[in-house]
């Protein structure tokens, strides 16, 4: 999709269609909107007064120029209650909106929109969520079909934003685009079956998207791994054909400082559950069991273009948790990266596993502050449904920065606590810790035997269990992988940039 600006009035644009958007409940048109209105003989406010158009949230309903405006057709997209709009309705919206211009055929589209409909949006941000939620919007994952579905396409979506500076649109753009882009490559990575996406084959996704942005790299392969003693990973790939990799990605855009973040992504290219398998229907979603990777490869693509004034180290752990004679078993003793024991408890608690050597392998590389990002645990879905991301953290206030990069995402997450007494679930008498311990607590019972890796390092735990996949298309996101967690990760990086100014 191509982005262009335009200051030509309303009235005299010529544009296959155009896209205003109504808030609910007011009867007067606002800004961009009432300037179309009054050009076309206040045909909109007669339907809103008809009751045709309520400005309901999600609401979009096509119209005609009626003969008086060179415009072809209008899209008038509802936004809700005014006072209740925020820049990730406005996202979401456009988002809505985006889906229904290409299913009417519309390849030249202007939306037009005013950052004083809401007197608190800095204009770049307003330009960036509106070029988020379209190609957030229109994405699609091409699939395997030999006959690709001949599609109608959004080619150009010009801006009318009166007030908004040059700077600003160029900005918001950049910053839209690359948001967009780096999340969609996380969902085709989350949405490719697990035949296709090898962890070797998410080894060299990770190298084309380092090469691509000049970004230093090295997957080590499994003979490194052994002589790393990266005893946690080799165990939950030994019952699978596949080799497993640690993929790491630096990015160095301060190299005076010590500052490094480091970001560890799960990258479980399918989850059979292991020998204590898991039930046969669905089993097919945990192809999606490495959308933790994904979010992190997505996120160092986004930070590889925009190349924020920062540090960051990438380490994704990734291989297959499949069932064979070699498989490691529930009472195994083995040991980790850390050094720490671990009495398996579970074999279908694969994720917290490779996640410790990924985490201690960071800690060693310098990583001064870290995130995790995983699908761990469907104890999570239960706590927070398909909506919220879980959050835990061993560090209040790193947790607050990355809260803050969620919020301005508009990624929903929530903090489950990590107090000192859950430990008792992860006892083990044989080893130094459990990798789960049965019962209740869950998704709790994973962050606490993460957060023994992270061990003094601030560190937060992200579990996507639930917001990964979306069971519909709604908002940005499609039936499918949403390629949660890239947004907040890449604003993070671009916020630590601030503070090291
Ligand atoms: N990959 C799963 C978690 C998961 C569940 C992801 C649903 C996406 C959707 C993880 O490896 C797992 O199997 N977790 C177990 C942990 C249990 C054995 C302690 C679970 O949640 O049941
Ligand atoms: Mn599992
Ligand atoms: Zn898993």
């Amino acid at each position: 999709m191509e982005w262009k600006v335009t200051k030509e009035a309303l009235a005299t644009l010529v544009t296959d269609c155009l896209l205003v958007v109504h808030t609910e409940g007011e009867d007067s048109l606002q800004g961009c909107t009432q300037e179309v209105d009054a050009a076309l003989d206040h045909r909109i406010s007669g339907l809103v007064t008809e009751g045709e158009i309520s400005g309901k949230y999600g609401e979009v309903t096509l119209v005609h120029n009626w003969g008086k405006i060179p415009a072809k057709r209008l899209l008038v997209l509802g936004l809700g209650k005014c006072s209740k709009l925020d820049l990730d309705k406005m996202r979401n919206g456009m988002a809505i909106a985006s889906r229904k211009a290409r299913a009417a055929g519309v390849k030249q589209l202007t939306v037009a929109c005013s950052p004083t409909l809401n007197n608190r949006w800095n204009p770049a941000d307003l330009v960036q969520a509106v070029v988020e939620g379209f190609e957030l919007g229109v994405y699609r994952y091409q699939g395997y079909k030999q006959k690709q579905e001949q599609e109608r396409a959004l080619e150009t979506v010009w801006l009318v934003m009166p007030g908004v500076t040059d700077s600003a649109f160029e900005a918001g753009i950049e910053r839209g685009r690359v948001f967009a882009a780096a999340t969609n490559t996380a969902r085709d990575l989350t949405y490719e079956p697990a035949n296709k996406l090898t962890p070797s084959i998410l080894a060299e996704r990770a190298l084309e998207i380092a090469n691509r942005h000049g970004i230093e790299a090295e997957v080590l392969d499994e003979q490194k791994l052994n002589e790393l003693g990266m005893d946690a990973l080799l165990s939950v790939s030994k019952a699978s054909a596949e080799v497993p990799r640690m993929i790491v990605l630096h990015y160095r855009g301060a190299p005076e400082s010590k500052e490094i973040l480091g970001w560890v992504g799960k990258g479980v290219t399918f989850d059979s559950g292991g020998i204590q398998v898991k039930p046969g229907r669905g089993m097919g979603d945990m192809k999606g069991d490495m959308a933790g990777a994904a979010a992190v490869l997505g996120a160092m693509e986004a930070i590889g273009a925009l190349k924020p004034h920062c540090n960051v180290t990438a380490v994704i752990p990734t291989c297959e948790n499949m069932i064979n004679g070699n498989g490691y078993r529930p009472g195994d003793v083995i040991s980790s990266f850390s050094g720490k024991t671990i009495e398996i408890h579970h074999t279908d608690a694969e994720g917290r596993l490779i996640l410790a050597d990924g985490l201690a392998y960071a800690r060693r590389l310098g990583a001064t502050s870290l995130v995790n990002v995983a699908t761990l645990t469907g104890a999570v879905v239960t706590a927070l449904g398909y909506i919220t991301t879980g959050l835990m953290t061993n560090d209040e206030k790193w947790a607050e920065e990355v809260k803050a990069a969620a919020r301005v995402a508009g990624e929903k997450m929530w903090e489950l606590p990590l107090f000192e007494e859950y430990e008792e679930y992860l006892k083990s008498e044989v080893a130094d810790l459990k990798n789960e311990g049965g019962g209740p607590a869950g998704s709790i019972q994973g962050g606490m035997f993460l957060k023994h890796f992270a061990e003094k390092t601030p560190w937060v735990h992200l579990d996507i269990a639930g917001t990964a996949e979306s069971n519909q298309e709604k908002g940005i996101h499609p039936k499918g992988s949403t390629g949660v967690a890239v947004r907040t990760l890449a604003q993070l990086a671009m916020q630590f940039d601030r503070q090291m100014k």
